[in-house]
């Protein structure tokens, strides 16, 4: 299974796993494919923490970071100022969820997996910031992911003074033009199927047309990938590669809480939504009660990004860690209604590999028939 940007990252196979797990990028990494971390949900001090973790396991490996830095939002860097924008009827609708459900305020020396929208990478320039110091400390990382739009120019010059491969999400074709022209190295087509941010064109037809457009760079498939034969099928509509989210989110090694996890395992395809509820961008997650009331009738339009984060983190947090069966999500893809079992992420490699071989020998079949 190997391709050009094997050469270009010094990988096995062109694997990518997107995750906020430090377990599964090392195990990813070392598996031969790629693991790249998501850093929007820490506080500086706590990536740090994460990264060194990482740099002590991954040996040799290399691996990623992503942040989001988006090309649209309300350009205001003071939280507090911020904060103060969220208008009362969504305060007041954020309070009675929490109300209805009778959620006690989180323990003042909580620390949850992720942090706040307040306190993690996503306010102002902190998301660039971070990156700087990240890639200055952590010379084992090799490459850089923008989430929700084109990396900005200080964006670009920090990842190339770093020798740093560059690569960001698009949801159409015309997203991907505005990539390479920016100097991108690799555009991951990101379909409608996909958990977290995502346009609504669905991954079949989106390759074939980000594949075309930006033609001979390289690009990543990403949505509704679960297996081999979808990874055939991304190689057979022009990709370099996957690019992979849901798929960790079962895994022994992933940060879910045990609520989220079951939720992740019983999920149909069915049971995911696209949903501005969480960010204020379509954000794809599993349907609960918090996306059902952001839904109704009588709920508020949600804010444009980071608004809605902040209005709606701590709730999201405190609905997790009380167990709030009912009002528990977290992003996730269509194709976790194929993911029922909880393997480690070493076996999820190793059967995406053996139904990559059997695939591509039932598509080989064809041609001798
Ligand atoms: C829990 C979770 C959080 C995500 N957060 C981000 C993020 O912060 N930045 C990002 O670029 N993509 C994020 N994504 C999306 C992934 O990068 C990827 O595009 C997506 O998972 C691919 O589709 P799939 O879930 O069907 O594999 C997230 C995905 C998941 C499952």
């Amino acid at each position: 299974m190997r391709t050009s940007i094997c050469e270009l990252l010094d990988i096995d196979v062109p694997i990518f796993a997107f995750t906020h797990c430090r377990d599964v990028v090392v195990e990813v990494s070392k598996s031969g494919g790629f693991g790249v971390l998501g850093a929007v949900g820490f506080t500086p001090e706590r990536l740090e923490e994460e990264l060194n973790w990482i740099d002590r396991n991954i040996g040799d490996y290399k691996y990623g970071i992503d942040f989001l830095i988006p090309a649209s939002r309300i350009e205001e860097d003071d939280t507090e100022k911020l904060k103060a924008m969220i208008p009362d009827e969504h305060q007041a609708f954020i309070k009675a969820l929490l109300a209805e459900n009778d959620v006690p305020e989180l323990p003042p020396d909580y620390v949850g997996h992720l942090a706040s929208a307040e306190d993690g990478a996503t306010i102002g320039d902190r998301p660039i910031e971070m990156l700087r110091t990240t890639l200055e400390k952590h010379k084992k990382i090799s490459f850089y992911a923008n989430a929700l739009g084109t990396p900005p120019p200080e964006v670009m010059e920090l990842c190339r003074s770093h020798n740093i491969r560059v690569a960001a999400m698009a949801g159409e074709a015309k997203h991907a033009a505005k990539h390479k022209a920016a100097g991108c190295d690799i555009v991951i087509a990101v379909g409608g199927e996909a958990a977290g941010h995502t346009g609504d064109i669905s991954t079949l037809v989106l390759t074939p047309q980000v594949v075309k457009e930006v033609s001979p760079m390289p690009v990543l498939a990403a949505g509704g990938i679960g297996s081999g034969a979808q990874i055939a099928a991304a190689i057979a509509l022009g990709a370099q590669g996957v690019w992979t989210g849901s798929l960790w989110l079962p895994t022994q090694q992933s940060e879910l809480t045990p609520i989220q996890r079951s939720k992740v395992i019983a999920s149909t395809s069915k049971d995911t939504v696209r949903s501005r509820c969480m960010s204020g961008k379509p954000n794809r997650m599993i349907k609960s009660g918090f996306t059902a009331a952001w839904d109704a009738d009588d709920a508020p339009e949600p804010l444009p990004f980071p608004l809605q984060y902040l209005l709606t983190s701590d709730a999201a947090e405190r609905f997790a860690h009380f167990s709030i069966d009912e009002m528990v999500s977290y992003p996730a893809g269509q194709v976790i209604g194929m993911l029922n079992d909880e393997l480690s992420v070493r076996q999820v490699v190793q059967s995406l590999m053996e139904d990559y071989i059997d695939a591509v020998e039932r598509v080989a079949a064809t041609l001798e028939l």
